[in-house]
């Protein structure tokens, strides 16, 4: 199964491909997640993306798409993947379109998870993230003590979650990224679904979604 997350930062992506990924055993590549960890390891590809993430632009294409399709073909040995932040412009869902083509493969299901900047700058100033096991928390809708209750790693935040970088993060949403909600509309594979309501009730109407996937293969 190939299926793409798209959305506004905050829309809550990666909390939901992290569930859909767990439920269906299907691998998540999160390119934001890559690029951390390249900036924490401080490889040379972080030290390339580092100054666009803290300012909240895109990282170069040349540098995004070496490394997605590089991992892209990992994924697809384990049966597909879920990508998250990826693709975040045309460029880069043309380019993601060619790889599958060349392996008489395609993307089945676009969900487009919507949520409006004000709740979307709420959920990222107050986003906590462990840094042992990347499971997310929010100070006040999904508090902690500070610590992962999963490891027990103290908590983060995430360098570029800071209100100027955020509003950045969703002025370039809008200019790059929106676009490929026509982009996929137009394939026929584009899924709306409302951001708001609790995370499991999000989840609860991804996997009806994800149904349709299932029944449309058997
Ligand atoms: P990336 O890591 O992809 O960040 P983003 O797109 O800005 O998305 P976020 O991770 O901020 O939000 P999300 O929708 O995943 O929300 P989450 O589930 O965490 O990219 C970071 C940077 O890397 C980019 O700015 C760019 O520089 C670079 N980059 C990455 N990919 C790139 C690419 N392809 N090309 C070029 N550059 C690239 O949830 C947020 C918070 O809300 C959490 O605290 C969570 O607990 C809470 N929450 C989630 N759902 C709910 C809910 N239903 N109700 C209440 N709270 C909720």
């Amino acid at each position: 199964m190939r299926i793409v997350m798209l959305g506004p930062p905050g829309a809550g992506k990666g909390t939901q491909a992290k569930r859909v990924s767990v439920k269906l055993n299907l691998p998540h590549l999160s390119t934001g997640e890559l690029l951390r960890e390249a900036v924490s390891n401080n490889t040379s590809l972080g030290r390339k993306a580092k100054s666009y993430m803290s300012r909240g632009e895109l990282v170069p294409d040349s540098i995004i798409l070496n490394m997605v399709e590089k991992e892209i073909d990992k994924y697809e040995e384990k049966g597909g993947f879920i990508l998250d932040g990826f693709p975040r412009n045309v460029a880069q869902a043309k380019k993601l379109d060619g790889y599958l083509e060349k392996k008489s493969e395609a993307l089945e299901m676009v969900i487009n998870i919507d949520v409006d900047e004000e709740t979307a700058v709420k959920r990222l100033t107050g986003r906590l993230v462990c840094p042992n096991c990347g499971k997310l928390y929010h100070a006040t809708n999904a508090p902690s003590d500070g610590a992962c209750k999963g490891c027990g790693t103290e908590l983060r935040k995430r360098e570029d979650d800071n209100e100027k970088t955020i509003r950045n993060r969703l002025e370039v949403y809008f200019d790059e990224t929106h676009p490929l909600i026509e982009y996929y509309r137009e394939k026929g594979i584009l899924r709306n679904i409302s951001g708001k309501g609790s995370p499991d009730e999000i989840f609860q109407k991804i996997l009806i979604l994800i149904a349709q996937i299932k029944v449309k293969k058997s």
